[in-house]
């Protein structure tokens, strides 16, 4: 068995990958991202994980990797494939308030990590995947995302690349079926979690439910390994309710 984690050098791809290796001893891990070198080092030591780099906004340059073609040779497949990169903020970057504040490099940026990455991620994977298993794809979106439940605007990157992405899960999830039946592609909001992407809200978090990341990680993990062909296509949160699109 394998599971795909891109991410996993973040607070909720690190503890997914913690919880997976937990609870599922034959799970093997194929973790994604820029520096794995700052991946946790229990990660970095677990022969049941093989980083390879890569980055979201160039993936182009790093997902010709033909590690990973051996490595769904030798796994037959992909279990879980799980998108929990993401971009809030940085250094020349943070959460727009008002029109003012809006950049075209920060919201090529956020679309770039948010969304385009995932969709390019599906798409080199799906090449090395031919004749092989795909059981879940989940995109980890966020609520804010939700178009129909966005009532105080502002965060434009950031709400707008998550719209996007989860319109390409929509995609994906009328798409991938006709290739991997059973199977399903959701975007999945993982809650509020301390994290560095949270840490500059963490005060007007206070009032909020805030999950420590292991916490995150029970709760996803959870909502994952129940996931079955009849859940493909939905916005799910946490804790397996529906969340408006
Ligand atoms: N924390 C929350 O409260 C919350 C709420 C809703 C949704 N989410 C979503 O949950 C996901 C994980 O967030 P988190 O809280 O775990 O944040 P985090 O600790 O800051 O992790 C962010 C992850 O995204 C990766 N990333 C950023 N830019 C990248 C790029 N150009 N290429 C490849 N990877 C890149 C980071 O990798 P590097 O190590 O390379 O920087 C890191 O692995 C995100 O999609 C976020 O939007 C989080």
């Amino acid at each position: 068995m394998a599971t795909v984690i891109a991410g996993i050098s973040g607070a909720i791809g690190s503890a997914l990958a913690t919880r997976y290796l937990q609870d599922q001893p034959e799970q093997t891990l194929i973790g994604l991202c820029r520096y794995p070198e700052q991946v946790p080092e229990a990660l970095q030591q677990s022969s049941r994980v093989h980083l390879l780099p890569w980055d979201a906004a160039a993936p182009e340059h790093t997902l010709q990797n033909p590690d990973i073609e051996a490595l769904l040779d030798r796994y037959g497949g992909i279990d879980d494939l799980i998108y929990a990169a993401g971009l809030l903020h940085d250094d020349g970057m943070f959460p727009e308030k008002r029109l003012e504040d809006l950049s075209a490099d920060n919201l090529a940026r956020a679309f770039q990590v948010n969304c385009i990455g995932f969709g390019m991620l599906v798409q080199a994977l799906a090449r090395g995947l031919r004749g092989k298993r795909l059981k879940r794809v989940i995109a980890v979106s966020a609520k804010v995302g939700s178009i129909s439940d966005n009532h105080l605007g502002g965060w434009y990157a950031y709400r707008c690349s998550k719209a996007a992405l989860n319109m390409m899960v929509k995609n994906l999830s009328v798409e991938l079926p006709r290739r991997y039946a059973p199977i399903a592609c959701v975007a999945l909001h993982p809650g509020t979690t301390r994290s560095a992407l949270s840490a500059p809200f963490s005060q007007s978090l206070a009032s909020l439910q805030v999950h420590d990341p292991a916490e995150t990680a029970d709760n996803l993990f959870g909502v994952i390994q129940a996931l079955t062909e009849s859940d493909n296509g939905r916005f799910v949160s946490w804790d397996g309710s529906d969340l408006p699109w």
